[in-house]
């Protein structure tokens, strides 16, 4: 019998987390990797930021789904695998697993066993003819399947929701490079936000509701709690905006005043205004999309977005 988790080249994520934040508190111009955000708080806090009324990229991707779901299905034709990079959300692989004819296998990557361990659970209620063999793993990293495909339909990589977004150009074509190799042989359905107005970008990140503040402080709220550090939280203020030349919006904790941090018994100085980056969602053109993910080897194949242009979605075919 297969194992219900594996776990591959997992190491303890705190000590990951440990070592990023003295290297970006050490280094010149303070960034640190936006997957930190993630912990149960701040996974509860992206899911409420999804359903914001500024928020668009979900509820846009969503329809793009439940609209094209059975066009998608023709093209991945019956018994395929589906391997989805992040257990994000369940709302979306439901419409394309329910749209598949006949899924062989949902294999959902994801650096939280816990997130996992839940998603797996409720598909399997739903459809329990369908095999959830769900892989802890960075995907990050290079990344090896630990299984061959399941039967003789196509492999389905699935990375939704434009977290293609969050990684910087080199890094988005090393991921792609990586699924590219792992899906030979099928696809990869991509999300990928879209180049649009500054005011509304700048609003999907500033929200009224103050959810988005609350999901980057968390990061150091996160840091108080896993590693002993001493963020005062009302002493960093969220910052987001959008840079035009290097279209991407910039998320960043903005030093109130001068003030020390300690982290394991060293101390960290920020001046005012002195900032911790913590993320870059770069936003895509379709055509500048398809010319990365042909970079990466991948022949592009249908486009679907909606009709304001805000989102679009890539069906990318992955050569044998
Ligand atoms: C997960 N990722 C695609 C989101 C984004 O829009 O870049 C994360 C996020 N950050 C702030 N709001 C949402």
């Amino acid at each position: 019998m297969q194992p219900r988790l594996r776990v591959v080249g997992a190491p303890d994520p705190r000590d990951a987390f440990r070592a990023d934040l003295h290297a970006a508190l050490a280094a010149p111009q303070r960034a640190i990797s936006p997957k930190y955000f993630y912990d149960a708080h701040g996974s509860s806090l992206f899911d409420a930021i999804c359903a914001l009324p500024e928020y668009y990229p979900t509820r846009t991707e969503v329809a793009l789904l439940a609209r094209h779901a059975g066009e998608i299905a023709r093209l991945a034709g019956p018994g395929a695998e589906l391997v989805e990079f992040g257990a994000g959300s369940l709302r979306k692989v439901r419409l394309l697993l329910d749209a598949l004819e006949r899924p062989a296998r949902y294999l959902p990557i994801d650096i939280s066993g816990e997130h996992l361990q839940q998603a797996a659970a409720a598909l399997r209620r739903e459809h329990p003819a369908l095999a959830v063999q769900p892989v802890v793993a960075d995907y990050t990293e290079p990344l090896q399947l630990p299984w061959p495909p399941a039967g003789a339909g196509l492999r389905l990589g699935f990375f939704p929701g434009s977290t293609i977004g969050n990684f910087d150009p080199a890094q988005a074509l090393r991921f792609l490079r990586m699924a590219a190799r792992l899906l030979r042989g099928g696809a990869l359905l991509l999300g990928a936000d879209l180049v649009k107005d500054p005011a509304v970008l700048h609003a999907a990140y500033n929200d009224a509701a103050g959810v988005t503040a609350a999901f980057n402080l968390n990061l150091l709220a996160r840091a108080n709690r896993e590693l002993g550090a001493d963020f005062d939280l009302e002493g960093f203020a969220h910052g987001a905006f959008y840079n035009s030349p290097l279209r991407r919006i910039e998320m960043h904790l903005v030093s109130r005043r001068t003030q020390q941090v300690a982290l394991d018994g060293r101390a960290y100085r920020f001046a005012e205004g002195e900032t911790l980056h913590t993320e870059n969602s770069y936003k895509f053109t379709v055509d500048g999309l398809r010319a990365l993910a042909r970079e990466a080897g991948f022949s592009p194949g249908p486009v679907w977005t909606d009709p304001q242009r805000l989102f679009s979605l890539h069906w990318l075919s992955a050569p044998a």
